[in-house]
């Protein structure tokens, strides 16, 4: 999926993106497996840990999830993204530099903000979809309200300190697409290989704001 207008139709289907800090790449396919089960196939997969790439490329083995890699920082995170076959990008920062660098990538990158300057950075260099991150630490919904009016052209996949109950309130903003979090895959669960009460959440995650 390098198409950004196709990225924007499957995250608005999903609403909720499981954003992943993974290490066992032994749990990857059957937690991918249980997330799309729940109805979330569109899952983050952060590059956070030694393995995140080997627990990419075992979720892209999946079918029907929709694999991109998350805390994307360098040239290097996208060119690996890409090689190994994710269908989108998301980034904590919309640097000019990385903004830059992506131009030159099959797949689209979601990049950060948290300010109108950023903001109008990335809808500068033609980014119309952006992360707000940390959300709920940079203020949550009523700054998303505040971006509508100067922002009409820009929509937003809130992320960071965003739970079920956050989740229903941003998602019933006009500018937000989808909003991306851990909640639905606590650590805990995935340590005991619960897999069927992560497909649970998800289903839930699934049913917020219908
Ligand atoms: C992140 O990049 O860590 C995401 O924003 C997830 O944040 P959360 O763990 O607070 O949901």
């Amino acid at each position: 999926m390098a198409n950004l207008d196709d990225l924007k139709q499957a995250v608005h289907a999903a609403r909720v993106i499981p954003v992943l800090v993974l290490d066992d790449v032994s749990a990857a396919q059957p937690l991918a497996q249980a997330l799309v089960a729940g109805g979330l196939n569109v899952i983050e997969v952060t590059f956070r840990t030694a393995n995140a790439l080997d627990v990419i490329r075992e979720m892209l083995k999946v079918e029907g999830a929709i694999v991109g890699s998350g805390t994307v920082r360098t040239l290097e995170h996208m060119r690996m993204s890409e090689e190994a076959g994710c269908s989108f990008m998301v980034s904590p920062g919309a640097p000019a530099k990385l903004l830059e660098e992506a131009e030159n990538i099959s797949i689209p990158l979601l990049p950060g903000v948290a300010s109108p300057s950023e903001a109008m950075g990335a809808a500068e260099m033609g980014y119309s979809f952006l992360k707000f991150f940390p959300a709920e630490a940079m203020g949550g919904t009523p700054v998303l309200k505040s971006f509508a009016s100067p922002f009409p052209d820009l929509s937003f996949c809130p992320t960071g300190g965003i739970d079920a109950g956050k989740a229903a309130q941003y998602l019933a903003l006009p500018n937000v697409l989808c909003v991306g979090g851990s909640w639905v895959t606590p650590k805990a669960l995935v340590a005991d290989r619960d897999f069927a009460k992560i497909e649970k959440l998800a289903h839930e995650a699934n049913r917020i704001g219908t």
